[in-house]
């Protein structure tokens, strides 16, 4: 590359926090003592059983502060995915026991493969009807055809909060209104994977019955998360036996990652506002270069209704995955389509083409996001090579900038 003299150091500059982002220190040094001297089961009536029970119920209260919920309303699962199908399949289950003729569920068209793919078994499997929300093409939902799309027989919705591609956040707190103005026992489900430690959440203001989050998109362990599932609420299991999780999730809890999840909670709790300003404030660096400097990019989703680490752009006349691969070579470390359902072939963002970009445009995305120890000189080296190699792209393709 004829302007850049960036070569793969041992540490890459790692955009990619919102597929996940590396531990806390903090966090590690907390779950370890449950890896070696505390490994009880928290069903265990011994000493080590209690430590880890009360260590559990720690890391329940911790996280209930970050959301604003009660303690019991936490529920751990093995992470976002887990929760999202259990949000799902266990509602679709009750009201298969309840209401059977009420067999509508509403969500948007730009969710998560765990909600998609989990809405798809509850149509095929259980025969639930479903209708998916469009987006404007500035990535929210038109709340007038929100209103139109709700019915008295509506009995389950699910909206991200915010998306986990563009970053856009939805005005739940609205969407939630209009749904219970038309039938107040419909259940909102949230999924906020992505907007937990990037804007203040508090389920209370939100309104929502039910909402997922994960411990690895906030400096915490993989493998662990949870459902928040406001009282009075009684969705059925979808996984069976002990009776753990106030008998909704049996299986002896992973105790070290709860613990870690509880710490990482706890972190951003006390630094929310803080880590908000630096990263929109690289966002902002970011975000501004390149619409600036490089012709033929597109900012895809709104500016401004926007998760603060999110930067995600079209370059037209490029293809995102050749990109991608190119920034790798250069120790530069972001993604193209979804954020992590990897291992599959890649497929075509169904999230940019809900935003009704063209085939050009969604081949030619890549999306950056920003963590906690990202700085400005990684961003600076990061859009300055990424110039560089767009310039050189737009060479071979013949199509060089003026
Ligand atoms: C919006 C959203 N929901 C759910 C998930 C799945 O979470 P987990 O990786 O904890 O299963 C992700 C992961 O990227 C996500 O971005």
């Amino acid at each position: 590359m004829s302007k850049n003299n960036r070569t793969r150091t041992k540490e890459p500059i790692y955009l990619d926090n919102a597929s996940s982002s590396p531990i806390d220190v903090n966090v590690i040094n907390e779950m370890l003592p449950f890896l070696t001297s505390f490994y009880g089961n928290p069903s265990s009536l011994h000493g080590l059983g209690r430590k880890s029970t009360i260590a559990v119920s720690k890391a329940r209260a911790r996280i209930s502060k970050l959301i604003g919920s009660k303690s019991n309303e936490i529920y751990f699962t093995s992470g976002g995915t887990e929760s999202n199908n259990l949000a799902l399949i266990g509602c679709a289950r009750l009201i298969d026991n309840m209401k059977p003729t009420c067999k509508r569920i509403l969500i948007s068209k730009i969710e998560h493969d765990s909600i998609i793919e989990t809405i798809k078994f509850i149509e095929k499997d259980m025969e639930f009807e479903i209708d998916y929300i469009p987006i404007k093409n500035d990535g929210l939902i038109d709340l007038d055809i929100f209103r139109k799309m709700v019915s008295p027989k509506t009995s389950l919705i699910s909206v991200m909060l915010a998306n986990n591609e563009i970053g856009i956040i939805q005005p739940i707190r609205s969407l939630v209104e209009i749904a219970k103005a038309k039938n107040n026992n419909t259940i909102f489900h949230s999924d906020a994977v992505q907007a937990l430690g990037k804007i203040p959440i508090n389920v209370n203001d939100l309104k929502i019955d039910m909402m997922t989050i994960s411990s690895h998109k906030i400096n915490g362990p993989k493998g662990i998360g949870a459902l928040f599932i406001k009282q009075g609420i009684h969705i059925k299991p979808i996984i069976f036996g002990g009776g753990q999780e106030m008998n909704l999730r049996s299986g002896t809890e992973n105790v070290s990652a709860i613990v870690g999840f509880g710490k990482a909670c706890e972190i951003w709790k006390e630094k929310l506002e803080s880590v908000q300003t630096k990263i929109s404030g690289l966002q902002r660096y970011m975000i501004d270069r390149i619409i600036n400097e490089i012709p033929g990019s597109a900012l895809n989703g709104s500016r401004e209704n926007r998760i603060p680490n999110n930067v995600n752009f079209s370059f037209s006349g490029i293809n995102g995955e050749n990109l991608l691969i190119k920034l790798d070579e250069y120790g530069i470390e972001a993604s193209t389509g979804s954020a992590c359902s990897s291992n599959k072939k890649q497929k075509a963002s169904h999230v940019l083409k809900a935003l009704g970009l063209t085939y050009d445009q969604v081949s030619g995305s890549i999306r950056f996001s920003i963590g906690y120890q990202n700085t400005l000189e990684e961003l600076k080296i990061a859009v300055d090579t990424l110039k560089n190699l767009i310039i050189e792209f737009k060479k071979i393709n013949g199509d060089g900038f003026p």
